[in-house]
């Protein structure tokens, strides 16, 4: 499993190269790391996101799934600094990349492994360049696993290659019951925006 930037342990040896990211609001540095996604620069994926969505309410509760190096939590915590911000991600190294890159930025941001967060904690803001390429059944349990957390006003903006199947993950989302809508549309990429699913009344459950 060496070869995925979605590894638990990257096999790749560590080579650290700081990266400069401009929005209109914000101009910050971030460390990256050979092994942890898109280590070369910044995402245009998650750039776009973090230009048009990423703003989180203050005093909310925020997650970033899937934090690699920590680009999208450290934007939402630096516009949002009354908000608690959680980055998960399964890579270790992102992980550790992420808890550094908000401490040098001077950020509180809760870095865990996906199982160490605790059961009761709720989200009302999820920020996602979700894992794709892990597959889809993998995805579908990873964004039901998380989804679910939402609290009950609480909603998830996530940026997806058309190419890479956003259009049938929104529907796939929908049938599933989260009011999913395409927020909008630029280079290839979609911002999808999901709404917590409804509470089913147990007697519906299959
Ligand atoms: C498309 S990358 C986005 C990384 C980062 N947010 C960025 O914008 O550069 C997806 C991330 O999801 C992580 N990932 C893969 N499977 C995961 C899982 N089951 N739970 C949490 N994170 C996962 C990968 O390790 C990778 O860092």
């Amino acid at each position: 499993m060496a070869g995925h930037y979605f590894s638990e342990q990257p096999g790749v040896a560590s080579d650290v190269r700081r990266l400069a990211l401009h929005l209109p609001d914000l101009s910050i540095e971030l460390d990256a790391d050979r092994g942890v996604f898109s280590s070369e620069q910044i995402d245009a994926g998650s750039r776009l996101l973090m230009l048009e969505a990423v703003r989180p309410s203050p005093g909310s509760t925020v997650l970033d799934i899937g934090c690699g190096y920590g680009p999208i939590a450290c934007v939402a915590a630096l516009r949002s600094p009354e908000s608690t911000v959680w980055a998960v991600d399964v890579n270790e190294r992102a992980r550790s990349l992420t808890a550094a890159n908000a401490e040098r930025l001077g950020l509180n941001i809760t870095v865990a492994a996906p199982d160490d967060v605790p059961a009761d904690v709720q989200f009302d803001h999820i920020v996602s360049n979700p894992p794709i390429r892990i597959g889809k059944p993998a995805l579908h349990a990873l964004l039901t696993r998380w989804l679910d957390r939402l609290s009950p006003d609480g909603f998830a903006e996530l940026v997806v290659l058309k190419h890479l199947g956003s259009d049938s993950l929104a529907k796939w989302l929908n049938a599933e019951g989260w009011p999913t809508e395409r927020q909008m549309s630029r280079g290839g990429y979609r911002i999808l925006r999901v709404q917590a699913r409804p509470n089913t009344p147990p007697g519906d459950q299959a």
